[in-house]
């Protein structure tokens, strides 16, 4: 244990409605508090600037897939059989350490460099542009729908070269997989069917290839390197999945808090230059991760004045970290010109994010078009709209929005 005897605290239903609050509490009593999930696991919840980037990197914090099972079974205190994740989606770059973690990136890493991405800027125009076409006249619409799902999902799909055909199924499990629907679907039951999906789908650009970047791996992987069929679905899960579930919230998050803010909308409006900056504050501000993916301590560890203890589960709160007053001064207020430097909502260290230059393009490119095209207004109550019950991911479900297409007025 560590010199302060931790209260385990829980995460409730309130947690998903202002987190925020929830943070500044932890944030001012300890750098890292155990907490228990919404899924009964016992972990340890990191909340502070300096720790969170401190553990991000601390090669003592392992993801090695194989040592999580036993940990989850030795912390898991709920009631009923606790849900086990498909092995064959688990073998990934995020669930691993060096040298796995260095051979699995380095395969994919040319494709996601700022460089590489640049080039997709016309075809993410060209969809974003597509998917608000269909907005002629004033009209309500829900955001997520029209623009901040299918922008991602029809981008990383493209790339893998996944057929349009099971778009609606993969954002079901996906959903299901992350936990951020309430879908009657168990996590069993959703891996199975991801798994079934993936498995076919590697043998699909086996049999038959694409000029998709997926089909290059799998015949990559042929031709004497090492990435065997498991693991091949395991990547196609994860940037699938990554490309599913985040981008999505930075786009409607970012949307929601300009609404909210006149002020700020107004400035952007007045001088698009800020737009890259704005997305930078957008992240920081209530970014898409709230708590970073599992790590495990194979070592006591010290995070600020606690030490947690050799095998412990540890998540990082992000969100937590970017709203750290001692990082970012007046952190609760939303300003798209400040210096938001070092934010930690794409992680940090070795995991950080990959598909970084992918999103922030995706995210300037849909909020600018939006801007570009439509008078935008809040169609509901801020306080009716509701939060995803994910500790990873914040995000909306809905987000109504009148559009009003500019000089229609
Ligand atoms: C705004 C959107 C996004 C956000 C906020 C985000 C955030 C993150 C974060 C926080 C991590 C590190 C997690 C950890 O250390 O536990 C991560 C890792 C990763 N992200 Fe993203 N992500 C976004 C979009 C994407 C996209 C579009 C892709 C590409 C398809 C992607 C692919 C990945 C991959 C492959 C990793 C694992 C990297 C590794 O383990 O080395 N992400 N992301």
């Amino acid at each position: 244990m560590g010199e302060k005897v931790a209260e385990h605290e829980w995460l409730g239903e309130e947690y998903f409605e202002d987190p925020h609050t929830f943070h500044a509490r932890l944030r001012a009593d300890a750098a890292a508090t155990e907490v228990v999930l919404p899924r009964s696991v016992k972990v340890w919840l990191v909340t502070r600037y300096d720790e969170a980037r401190q553990l991000l990197a601390d090669p003592r914090l392992s993801k090695e897939f194989g040592g999580f099972a036993p940990l989850f079974d030795r912390h898991y205190v709920g009631t009923r059989a606790r849900d086990v994740f498909d092995q064959s989606l688990v073998q990934h770059m995020l669930n691993s350490d060096p040298p796995d973690h260095t051979r699995l990136r380095k395969l994919v890493t040319k494709a996601f460099t700022p460089r590489r991405v640049e080039q997709l800027r016309p075809r993410v125009q060209q969809i974003t542009d597509e998917l608000l076409a269909s907005v002629r006249e004033p009209s309500e619409v829900d955001l997520l729908d029209l623009l901040a799902f299918p922008l991602p999902i029809t981008v990383i799909c493209e790339m893998l070269g996944v057929p349009d055909d099971k778009r609606d199924d993969f954002r079901l499990w996906s959903n299901v997989l992350v936990g951020v629907g309430n879908d009657p679907m168990s996590i069993q039951e959703a891996g199975t069917a991801m798994a079934e999906y993936l498995s076919a789908l590697v043998q699909s650009k086996r049999d038959d290839p694409g000029d998709d970047f997926f089909s290059e791996l799998v015949h990559a992987s042929e031709g004497g390197d090492s990435l065997n069929h498991v693991e091949l679905m395991s990547m196609a899960f994860l940037l699938l999945v990554a490309g599913h579930e985040t981008t999505v919230n930075l786009i409607a998050s970012g949307v929601y808090n300009l609404l909210r803010h006149p002020e700020q909308l107004a400035r952007l409006r007045a001088d698009r230059s800020l737009l890259p900056g704005a997305v930078e504050e957008f992240l920081r501000y209530e970014g898409p991760v709230n708590q970073a993916t599992f790590r495990y301590t194979t070592e006591d560890v010290r995070a600020g004045d606690v030490v947690i203890p050799a095998g412990e589960l540890v998540l990082v709160s992000l969100m937590s970290a970017n709203r750290d007053e001692s990082r970012f001064p007046d952190a609760d207020s939303f300003d798209i010109t400040r210096p938001t430097g070092g934010h930690l909502a794409f992680g940090h260290g070795i995991h950080y994010c990959l598909g970084a230059p992918l999103a922030r393009i995706e995210g300037e490119i849909a909020v600018g078009a939006l801007l570009d095209r439509f008078d935008v207004e809040l169609a509901a109550e801020p306080e009716t709209l509701r939060w995803r019950e994910s500790t990873l991911m914040r995000g909306l479900y809905t987000l109504p929005v009148s559009l009003v297409p500019r000089g229609a007025r």
